[in-house]
């Protein structure tokens, strides 16, 4: 800009100029279309090494955004839960496990008279905890449940002389169960002994002791041998089928 040009002659006269009131405007020194203005080199620099430091720290201690970071030394993570399904359940329970709850379902039918507990109600009603007949063969039990029993009858040196109802027409698997959980939860099993009645060895008894109607008495049923067994296979606990 030439010297001259600041020469602000309206001043001393003491009016206001229009030099004067353009001069700030044109101090400034317009953009023009496509002409660039410059950012100073030290901003540059600045922010280039910000970039720099800054991503190279992120980078070294970041470990990729993944969340391992927070995970300490030596931590084992829990199997992952079972998310349930029909199929795992399945595999899982032990046939036996379902079989005997079934039973104390059936076992309903008996508590009236037999109790929860198994112990009966004495001088009425017979316990099934500590009796030979619950302790003793597949064969007698099979018989009592499908035709009953009518007193006078001995259970562990007491006489009961009430009827003890027949269960023919509850299924074949019903009475297995029962009879089942009965043998399992009130029966003092000999050793190796599963307790196990199956739906097979129920069927048996019908064909067996179909000829009879009424009500079992007890020397009826004492002749039949106390260890005798409803023929059927023994079965797989796990899985229910039969063992070779
Ligand atoms: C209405 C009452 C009543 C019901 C219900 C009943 N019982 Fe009995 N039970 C008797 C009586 C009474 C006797 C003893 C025989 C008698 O006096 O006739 C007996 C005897 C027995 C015996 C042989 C004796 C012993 O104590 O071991 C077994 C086993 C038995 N019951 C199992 C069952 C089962 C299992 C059920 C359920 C499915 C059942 N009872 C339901 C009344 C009942």
């Amino acid at each position: 800009m030439d010297k001259s040009d600041n020469n602000n002659l309206d001043y001393q006269q003491g009016t206001i100029s229009a030099v004067d009131l353009h001069d700030a405007v044109r101090r400034e020194h317009p953009l023009h279309p496509g002409e660039r203005g410059t950012i100073g080199v030290s901003v540059l620099v600045i922010s280039a090494l910000i970039l720099i430091f800054g991503g190279g720290h992120l980078f070294s201690t970041s470990n990729s955004f993944s969340s391992s970071i927070y995970i300490s030394d030596g931590y084992v993570p829990e199997p992952r839960p079972s998310l349930g399904g029909a199929a795992e359940d399945t595999a899982e329970v032990a046939w036996i496990d379902k079989w005997t709850s079934d039973g104390k379902k059936v076992y309903a039918n008996c508590i009236a008279c037999h109790q929860a507990s198994g112990l009966g109600i004495p001088g009425q009603f017979p316990p099934l905890v500590g009796s030979e007949w619950v302790d003793g063969g597949t064969k007698r039990l099979g018989a009592i449940l499908l035709h009953g029993i009518n007193g006078p009858f001995k259970v562990g040196g007491q006489t009961y002389n009430q009827l003890m109802p027949a269960w023919n027409n509850l299924s074949d698997d019903k009475i297995a169960q029962v009879l089942t959980y009965v043998r399992r939860e009130f029966g003092g099993l000999p050793e190796g002994v599963d307790g196990v009645v199956t739906t097979e060895m129920i069927k048996a008894a019908r064909d067996e002791f179909i000829g009879h109607t009424a009500p079992y008495t007890e020397a009826e049923l004492l002749a039949i041998p106390q260890d005798a067994e409803l023929s059927g296979a023994k079965v797989d606990l796990q899985t229910g089928q039969p063992l070779p």
